[in-house]
C-alpha cells in the first residue's frame, strides 16, 4: 500500500464547515471590502470589475493570511483584511490573464472575461486589477508589503511567461516544471502566509516558517490542480478542464505519463503536446491510471504537504500554526476526493 493511501483523513464536511465558521466574519468583511473597491474604478468599467470580484472563489490565499496571523475567534484585523484584498486582487488579475493564455471558457462556474468580453478587454482589465492591488499595498505604513507584493507579482508573471514560452515543447523536464509552479503559484501562497504573520506582529522565525509552509503548500496545490485538469469533474470544479494537454502544457502528470508510455504512444503524446494532433483526453486518462501515474502524482502532493507541515512543526500547539496545518488537511482531503470521484465515474 502506498504511503499516500495510508494517510488518515478527517471527514471533509466536518473540516470544511468548522473552518468556514471560523473564517466567516473575516471572509464576509473581505467580500464587503472588495466590493467597495469597485467604486474606485472609473464608472465605465465598474461592471467589468464587479464581474471579476465575485464571491465565487475559494478564497484560499485570504484564508492563509487570516490563519497565519490568527488573533482569536471573531477577531477581524483590518490590516489582514486589506492584505487579503491585495493578494486576492492579484490572484484575480492572474486568473483573468491566465484564461486568455489557456483558452478557457469557464471560471468559477461562469464565462471567463476573455470569453465574455474578448481578449483585449481581459488583458487590460487584468492590468487594471494588478494596478489597484499595488495602490492598496501602498497604504500600509511601511514599504515592506508593497515591496513583497511587487516582487511576488513579478514572479507570478515570470512563471506564466516561462510557461507560455515552453508551451508546445514536449521535452519539458521535472526541474523546469517545478520552477514554473514555484513562480506562478507558490510565490503568492508564500507571501500570503509570510505577510499575514508579519502584519500580526509575530516573531521573525515564525514569519519565515509560515512563508515556507505557504511555498510548499502552493507547490502541492498546483500539482493537485494539474491532476484535476486531467481527472477532475468540470461540474464540481467549476472551470474548464482538460486544457493542459490540449494546449501543449506539460504538467507533472503529463511528464510522468510521457516517460512511462511505450515508444509509439509516447510519440503520439509528444505530437499532441506539440499541437500536431488533437488531444484525446479520455484515452490519456485511462493511460494515467493504467501506468500508475495518478498514484505517483498523489505521492508528490503528499510529499509537499508534509514539507509544508514540517516547516511549522516547531509551532505545533499554537493556534495559528494548527490552523495552517488544518488547511493542509483540507487540501489532502481534496486529493482523496478527486480519487473517489474517479472511482465513481
Ligand atoms: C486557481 O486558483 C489557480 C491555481 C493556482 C491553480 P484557485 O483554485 O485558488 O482559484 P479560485 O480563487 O478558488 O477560483
Ligand atoms: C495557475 O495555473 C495559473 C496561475 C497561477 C495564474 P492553471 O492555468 O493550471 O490554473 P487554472 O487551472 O486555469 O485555474
Ligand atoms: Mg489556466
Ligand atoms: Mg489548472
Amino acid at each position: 500500500m502506498s504511503q499516500a493511501s495510508q494517510t488518515p483523513i478527517i471527514s471533509e464536511s466536518k473540516l470544511l464547515s468548522g473552518l468556514f465558521q471560523m473564517l466567516e466574519p473575516h471572509l464576509s468583511t473581505l467580500d464587503s471590502f472588495l466590493l467597495r473597491q469597485v467604486s474606485s474604478f472609473e464608472e465605465e468599467i465598474r461592471e467589468y470589475v464587479e464581474y471579476c470580484i465575485d464571491t465565487g472563489g475559494k478564497r484560499i490565499r485570504p484564508s492563509l493570511i487570516f490563519f497565519s496571523g490568527w488573533q482569536g475567534e471573531g477577531v477581524v484585523d483590518q490590516k489582514l483584511v486589506k492584505l487579503a484584498a491585495v493578494i486576492e486582487t492579484i490572484h484575480l488579475a492572474t486568473l483573468v490573464h491566465d484564461d486568455i493564455m489557456d483558452g478557457a471558457d469557464i471560471r468559477r462556474s461562469r464565462l471567463t472575461v476573455a470569453k465574455k468580453d474578448g481578449n483585449a478587454t481581459a488583458v487590460l482589465l487584468g492590468d487594471a486589477l494588478f494596478s489597484h492591488a499595488v495602490y492598496l499595498a501602498t497604504q500600509f505604513p511601511t514599504s515592506e508589503v508593497s515591496e513583497k507584493v511587487a516582487i511576488a507579482m513579478r514572479n507570478v508573471c515570470t512563471g506564466e511567461i516561462l510557461q507560455t514560452m515552453q508551451r508546445g515543447d514536449p521535452d519539458i523536464d521535472l526541474a523546469t516544471y517545478r520552477r514554473v509552479i514555484d513562480l506562478k503559484t507558490a510565490e503568492l501562497f508564500s507571501i500570503a502566509c509570510f505577510l499575514g504573520a508579519r502584519l500580526a506582529e509575530r516573531d521573525q522565525p515564525y514569519v519565515e516558517a509560515a512563508g515556507n509552509f505557504g511555498r510548499h503548500l502552493g507547490i502541492a496545490y498546483q500539482i493537485y490542480d494539474d491532476l484535476t485538469d486531467l481527472i477532475g469533474s468540470e461540474e464540481k470544479i467549476g472551470k474548464t478542464l482538460g486544457t493542459d494537454i490540449a494546449t501543449g502544457k506539460a504538467t507533472l502528470p503529463v511528464i510522468l505519463l510521457r516517460d512511462r508510455l511505450p515508444t509509439a504512444e509516447a510519440t503520439l503524446l509528444r505530437d499532441t503536446l506539440a499541437g500536431k494532433n488533437e488531444a484525446d483526453i479520455s484515452m490519456w486518462q485511462s493511460k494515467l491510471a493504467e501506468l500508475g501515474v495518478i498514484d505517483t502524482v498523489r505521492e508528490a502532493i503528499l510529499q509537499e504537504v508534509q514539507l509544508a507541515r514540517g516547516a511549522i512543526t516547531a509551532y505545533n500547539g499554537n493556534e495559528d500554526a494548527d490552523l495552517l496545518y488544518t488547511i493542509s488537511e483540507l487540501l489532502w482531503n481534496q486529493v482523496e476526493a478527486l480519487q473517489s470521484d474517479r472511482a465513481r465515474s
